[in-house]
């Protein structure tokens, strides 16, 4: 029996009510001995933890989040601390723990279920059978680049930088988790850059194909600009498999993808570092946000979040098993019509966060 410590940070708004419900599979999997027993823990982060201990990532936090094997994380922010100073805000945190265990590449699948193909603002055939991974680099970019700041030019006059910097040490070793995953994919990898534009990443551009060309010459590899990017997306998703791009692109572009599954509430990620780090360096969260407008009522969507624990069922404890267990009670559970407020059309089953939770438990019940 191997034994894996879990930290669950649950964060704000609806972040505890969606990790609940894998806490329910964890339950679950401990009651009925599948080779692993998992060991869970919580902490702070985001609002409710500088509420309660003054920083949006106390100390406390970032050393069991060290220790464990891996970390889910619900999620952080909300209209309360809009207007703290930047580095006590919510999102601070999330930053802080990202850099701090160097969890720098971001993996984003987006999969369209053939449950929810009608749940898609496109046309059905444009994202029918839709698998496309997004990976985003994390740790750099313009969102930690220094300088950064708000100056006074005098008169009246701010001026706000943020910097854009990447090396080309950064951009090798997110190029070759990208390649990885395109060999154990389709093959096809499409870099998505501004190189007509900004020099950052027409680095960026230059040493993913120096990558391609020295290490990875059977990997199709393709470079676009990310306005055409986005648009394609909406066009034609279908012509990606795997897309390779820097963290504020990444960011647009995954909530672009995640709208094509029908809803943010279906997205889960990956975020990891490397695998010889002595730290825990994978952490796993839903690519939606704290949504603190249905907070707290049962209504928020738990998939993305089950399956970003089924994520690192995959990513980190290598149980392929358990993992396609519980992709294969969500689909389950969709073909039964059931559906969270985001995802219901008229002829479904309307549930709520906790309900929806349930129905995966008593699927997953049935083939574990
Ligand atoms: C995400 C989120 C975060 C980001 C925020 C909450 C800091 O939008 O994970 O996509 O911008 O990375
Ligand atoms: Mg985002």
């Amino acid at each position: 029996m191997t034994k894996k410590n879990i930290l669950i940070l649950s964060g704000d708004g609806i972040g505890t009510e969606v990790c609940q419900q894998v806490e329910k599979i964890i339950e679950l999997f401990n009651k009925n001995n599948v080779e692993t027993s998992f060991n869970v823990s919580h902490g702070l982060i985001g609002g409710i933890a500088y509420d309660e201990a003054g920083s949006p990532l106390p100390d406390e936090t970032l050393e069991m989040a060290k220790k464990s094997d891996a970390v889910l994380l619900g999620a952080v922010g909300g209209h309360k601390w809009e207007s703290l100073d930047i580095a006590f805000r919510p999102e601070s945190g999330l930053l802080k723990i990202r850099k701090e265990l160097d969890l720098f590449a971001n993996l984003r699948p987006a999969i369209v279920y053939k449950e929810l193909v009608s749940a898609s603002s496109l046309k059905q055939e444009l994202v029918e059978d839709l698998d496309l991974m997004i990976i985003r680099e994390l740790t750099g970019g313009i969102y930690f680049g220094e300088p950064k700041g708000i100056k006074d030019l005098g008169n009246g006059i701010l001026e706000g930088h943020n910097t854009m910097r990447y090396n080309s040490n950064e951009i090798e070793r997110i190029a070759r988790v990208a390649f990885d995953v395109a060999k154990k994919r389709g093959n096809k990898l499409c870099s998505v850059d501004k190189a007509n534009v900004l020099v950052t990443t027409e680095l960026w551009r230059n040493t993913v194909q120096k990558i391609g060309d020295n290490e990875y010459k059977d990997v199709d590899l393709s470079h676009m600009y990310v306005d055409n990017a986005a648009m394609q997306l909406v066009r034609q998703p279908k012509q990606f498999d795997v897309m390779l791009t820097t963290n504020l692109f990444g960011d647009i572009l995954s909530d672009c993808a995640a709208m094509l599954t029908g809803s943010l509430g279906m997205l889960p990620s990956a975020s990891l570092g490397s695998k010889d780090s002595n730290i825990c360096s994978a952490l796993y969260e839903p690519v939606h946000g704290s949504a603190p407008d249905i907070a707290g009522k049962n209504i928020a969507n738990p998939i993305a979040t089950i399956l970003s624990f089924s994520m690192m069922l995959r990513y980190s404890f290598e149980n392929d098993l358990l993992a396609t267990n519980i992709e294969n009670s969500i689909k389950s559970v969709l073909a039964k019509n059931y559906r969270t407020a985001d995802i219901f059309k008229e002829g479904n089953i309307l549930v709520g966060t906790n309900e929806m939770g349930d129905l995966i438990v008593n699927e997953l019940k049935n083939i574990i």
